[in-house]
């Protein structure tokens, strides 16, 4: 059976139980409204540690005044259905006043990776993802926390408060899922209308295209950006883009020239729904 804790002290005793036993916890958390990107996280957690814990939080601190906090999906008792189908050891649900009491004053921010990318369109976002996440893991305290790279930049700026931190858990990142049709598993695709749906597969023809020729040293760095937004605005229902092009993985700055390592990236809206995604590609030598 699932055991569901709500109490942040409780789950530290929980945690603390488990780890004098020399159990290893994996965690992962959530927002809820799971889906199978979410269920693979899960899945791996359980499979390489002795116990798995997720949390579903919908923290507030992350969304902007004008994002959708109040209409994001929670259908918690299918989430707690999905969870305990895959054998789930604990599902730490808390709420949003025992995450931030009323004289709650303390955030983190990790400089420079928070203002890239998603930075400038979702001010203070990031401070409220690794502030949650650094409260989180003193909460359930796990060896191995479990992240999608679907959400690469969240990933690497946790990665960079662990490191700066010195929080003693292993980060383990993990392949994004998608739907049949390539769009990447997201809680946010139920906003979509068929019509958009139809529209946001685009984005991972685009990206597997250019993936393609990049690899096949068929076009050259500075022509990559270019190229990404001909093909996604060739779909009309895409409006805004906000970023698309080839970045630095580890700074996430804009690429002039091709790293052995590469990432292709984009933030664009169809309707109200904003929708991301991103590709890693390496290739084998940089001369193009
Ligand atoms: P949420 O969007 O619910 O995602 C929870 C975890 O699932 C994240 O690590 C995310 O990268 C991963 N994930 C989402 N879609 C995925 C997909 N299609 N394939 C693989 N993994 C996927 O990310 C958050 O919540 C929050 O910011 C959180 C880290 C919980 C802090 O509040």
């Amino acid at each position: 059976m699932m055991e569901i804790i709500r109490i942040p002290r409780i789950m530290q005793e929980t945690s603390r139980h488990y780890i004098t036993k020399s159990k290893k916890l994996g965690f992962v958390p959530t927002m809820g409204a799971l889906h199978e990107g979410h269920l693979s996280l899960v899945r791996r957690a359980k499979d390489e540690n002795d116990l798995v814990v997720v949390s579903i939080f919908l923290n507030p601190k992350q969304f902007g005044a004008n994002e959708d906090l109040s209409y994001y999906p929670k259908p918690i008792e299918s989430d707690i259905e999905k969870l305990q189908s895959i054998n789930t050891d604990i599902l730490f649900l808390p709420e949003t006043s025992f995450i931030y009491p009323t004289n709650f004053c303390t955030y983190i921010t990790v400089q420079n990776l928070s203002d890239k990318l998603c930075g400038p369109f979702r001010p203070g976002h990031f401070t409220g993802v690794t502030t949650v996440v650094c409260k989180l893991l003193n909460m359930v305290m796990p060896s191995r926390l479990y992240l999608g790279q679907k959400d690469y930049q969240q990933l690497l700026i946790i990665k960079r408060m662990v490191e700066d931190l010195n929080i003693p858990v292993e980060i383990i990142p993990c392949r994004t899922i998608r739907e049949k049709d390539g769009l990447a598993m997201s809680s946010r695709n139920s906003y979509l209308k068929s019509k958009e749906r139809l529209s946001a597969t685009v984005i991972y023809k685009t990206l597997s295209y250019l993936s393609n020729l990049i690899v096949e040293k068929k076009i050259p760095c500075h022509e990559v950006k270019g190229k990404m937004k001909e093909m996604l605005l060739n779909e009309p229902l895409i409006e805004e883009i906000q970023y698309a092009s080839i970045y630095d993985p580890e700074t996430l700055d804009e690429l002039d020239n091709y790293k052995k390592v590469n990432l292709l990236a984009v933030a664009l809206k169809i309707g109200n729904t904003r929708l991301i995604d991103n590709m890693i590609v390496e290739i084998n030598s940089v001369v193009v």
